[in-house]
Parts: structure tokens; sequence; C-alpha cells
């Protein structure tokens, strides 16, 4: 069992609500904008609690993957009170068994800040493998602000992060994209300059 796993399963039960200032201070509004003209067939790597769900397009058929049975265990109850059709399966996203190009668009949410450095590239790949060429991959990810106040706050959260989530502000995903054969299409700041959207693609050739 891998550490994440143990990590997860340990906290899936307490997550919502550790999260829930956040989830409506920050994160409620962020998630249709990563949906945003997505349809079609769609993985959510990382689903977690199933927090996304919520926000899946009417016209898409969604897969959702996560390495921890404990936290989809929390998203299949979420897909009963929504009643969303949503494939939950456990799988890591560093191995996936789905078949080349099988999503028309692949989303990741707080999943890469929580996959450690040996683990980003290796995850990249797969969601490029998986993905159909044209397809975008769309990465939402924690960031360390530039702003010192800001910066200072982030630094004071860092180890209850760490302990909670096994998670880290400063992975900086980028720098594996050309590694990976993904192409930036976009990078926004979603809020302020601490939660950043990659919007990326497989490379062509
Ligand atoms: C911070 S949570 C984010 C959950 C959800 N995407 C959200 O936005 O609320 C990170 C999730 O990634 C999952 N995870 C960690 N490592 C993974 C891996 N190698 N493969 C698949 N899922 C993984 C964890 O179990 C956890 O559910």
């Amino acid at each position: 069992m891998s550490n994440k796993q143990k990590t997860y399963d340990r906290v899936a039960r307490l997550y919502d609500i550790l999260d829930l200032p956040f989830e409506h201070g920050r994160y409620k509004r962020l998630r249709p904008q990563l949906f945003d003209g997505l349809r079609g067939a769609l993985l959510d790597a990382g689903v977690g609690t199933g927090r996304n769900i919520a926000f899946y397009p009417a016209n898409s058929d969604v897969t959702g993957v996560d390495i921890s049975p404990a936290m989809l265990g929390r998203a299949k109850m979420r897909r009963a009170k929504l009643g969303r059709a949503v494939d939950l399966r456990e799988m890591d996203v560093t191995g996936l068994t789905f078949a080349d190009h099988s999503f028309d668009g692949v989303v990741s949410t707080f999943l890469f800040c929580v996959l450690e450095a040996e683990l980003q590239l290796p995850a990249l790949r797969e969601l490029r493998r998986v993905c159909r060429p044209g397809g975008e991959i769309r990465i939402l990810e924690y960031c360390l602000s530039q702003n010192p106040r800001r910066r200072f706050i982030m630094r004071m959260w860092a180890p209850w992060v760490r302990w909670v989530y096994g998670a880290t502000f400063d992975r900086n995903t980028e720098q594996y994209l050309e590694q990976a054969g993904l192409e930036l299409v976009k990078t926004q700041f979603l809020s302020h300059d601490i939660i950043k959207l990659l919007i990326v693609r497989p490379m062509v050739g």
C-alpha cells in the first residue's frame, strides 16, 4: 500500500469537514470554471470525495479514479446523493489501466500538489497517454504566493498540509510538461496568485 493511500484512507472520514472553509470560501466558485467547454468522455484524476461531481457537464460521461478506497467510498456517497452517473474506480494515476486516447478531456484538482516530485512526470505521462490528440488536460494546483504576507501565511500552513494531506504548495508541475510530451496552452490564476489552472495538450508528433 502506498503512503498516499494510507494518508487518504486515514483522513477520508474527516476530509470534507477539514476542507469545508476552503471549499466554500474558495474552491466551490473555481470548480465550474474547470469544466467550462469540456464534454464527452472525461477523466477526473484523483477524484477524492467527489467534490467535482456537482460540476460535471451534463453532456459528459465521467470516470473518476483515486488511489484511496476510503476517499472513493465518500465519492460514491456523493454520487448517490447527487444522482449522477459517474464511473468511480480505484486506480493509481501513475499506472492507469485505460487504453490510449480513451478520454476527450482530463481534469485533476489538487492532485499534483499531493504527488511527490518523482511521481509528477509518470502521472503527467499517463494523463497524456489516455487523453485523445487535441483533447485538453486541466490541472488545478496550489502554488506559493509571491506576495510576502500570503507567502508567510502559506509557509505557516505548510507543515499541517504536509502532515494531513501529504501535500506541498511548491510542486511546480509545469517543469515536467515538456518531458511528458505536453504543451502548455494556458496558465491562469483563479485565486490570487495561489491557485493556478494549467491547461495543457498532448504535443503533436
Ligand atoms: C487533495 S485530494 C483532492 C481531491 C479532489 N480532487 C478535490 O478536488 O477535492 C488528492 C486526492 O488524490 C488522491 N491521490 C493521491 N495519490 C494518488 C495517485 N497516485 N493516484 C490516484 N489518486 C491519488 C488522494 O487519495 C486524494 O483523494
